[in-house]
């Protein structure tokens, strides 16, 4: 079974999707990690983006592995580097490239054939995995995402304000939800959820009551590709 949870950045997606996965003993797929890993990549080889040619060997020749919380590019422990706020910001053009957003989908649909997988991005129901029997579509108030977002960055170490955070935050919703391509939207049929009033425990636990159900259910089917999103 495929379940997919899309929605911006600071929803809680991450921690939703490992920890839902952990209680149904499903493989856990951070898809953002993988563009992030591209990223560095692409920075490293200081490959230009508009030369098709060049990214495609790039994308050729490097090697992913996502082992359980962790990202390896080329063999290489990148699961920290790939966290900075200048992957952050230059992630967002390499994810409008149509070139690697195809090679990243059919990377994500390898990892995930024959399995049972919580994956979590933007364009996981909509674009990968449209045949998903479980979709979710977390968001939460834009004020609230930065808050949690600044308070793991100050964490890590950065010095950022809130204010900045608030400020890249919404320059990336606009981009993902905007871009021609995959762009970042609740997916037919999916499950709309709010986290910013939630505890994480109380997103899960819906969550999962929600995949159980339609583990259960006999007659459990893809969720039907015209219906409209719904929210709980
Ligand atoms: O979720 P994140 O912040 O780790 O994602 C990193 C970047 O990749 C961000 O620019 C959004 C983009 N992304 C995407 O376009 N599609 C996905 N399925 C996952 C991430």
């Amino acid at each position: 079974m495929i379940v997919t949870i899309d929605g911006p950045s600071g929803a809680g997606k991450s921690s939703a999707a490992r920890l839902l996965a952990e209680r149904l003993g499903f493989d856990f797929l951070d898809t953002g990690a993988m563009f992030r890993a591209v990223t560095l990549a692409v920075l490293r080889a200081k490959v230009n983006l508009t030369d098709q040619d060049a990214l495609a060997q790039l994308l050729d020749s490097i090697r992913l592995d996502l082992p359980a919380g962790k990202v390896l590019l080329d063999g290489e422990d990148v699961t920290g580097l790939i966290r900075t706020p200048e992957i952050t910001a230059a992630s967002g053009p390499i994810a409008g490239s149509p070139l690697v957003r195809r090679r990243l989908a059919e990377w994500q649909r390898r990892i995930a054939a024959g399995r049972s997988v919580v994956c979590e991005g933007r364009d996981q129901g909509t674009v990968v995995f449209p045949e998903a029997q479980c979709k979710f579509f977390l968001s939460a108030d834009p004020l609230e995402r930065a808050r949690r977002r600044h308070r793991e960055l100050c964490e890590s170490g950065a010095t950022l304000t809130l204010e900045e955070v608030l400020q890249s935050q919404e320059a990336r919703d606009r981009r993902d939800a905007a871009r021609a391509i995959a762009p970042m939207v609740p997916a037919a049929a999916a499950i709309l959820l709010d986290s910013t009033a939630l505890s994480l425990d109380q997103v899960v636990a819906r969550m999962e009551e929600e995949v159980r159900r339609r583990l259960n259910s006999p007659l459990t089917t893809c969720a039907a590709p015209d219906s409209e999103p719904r929210t709980q």
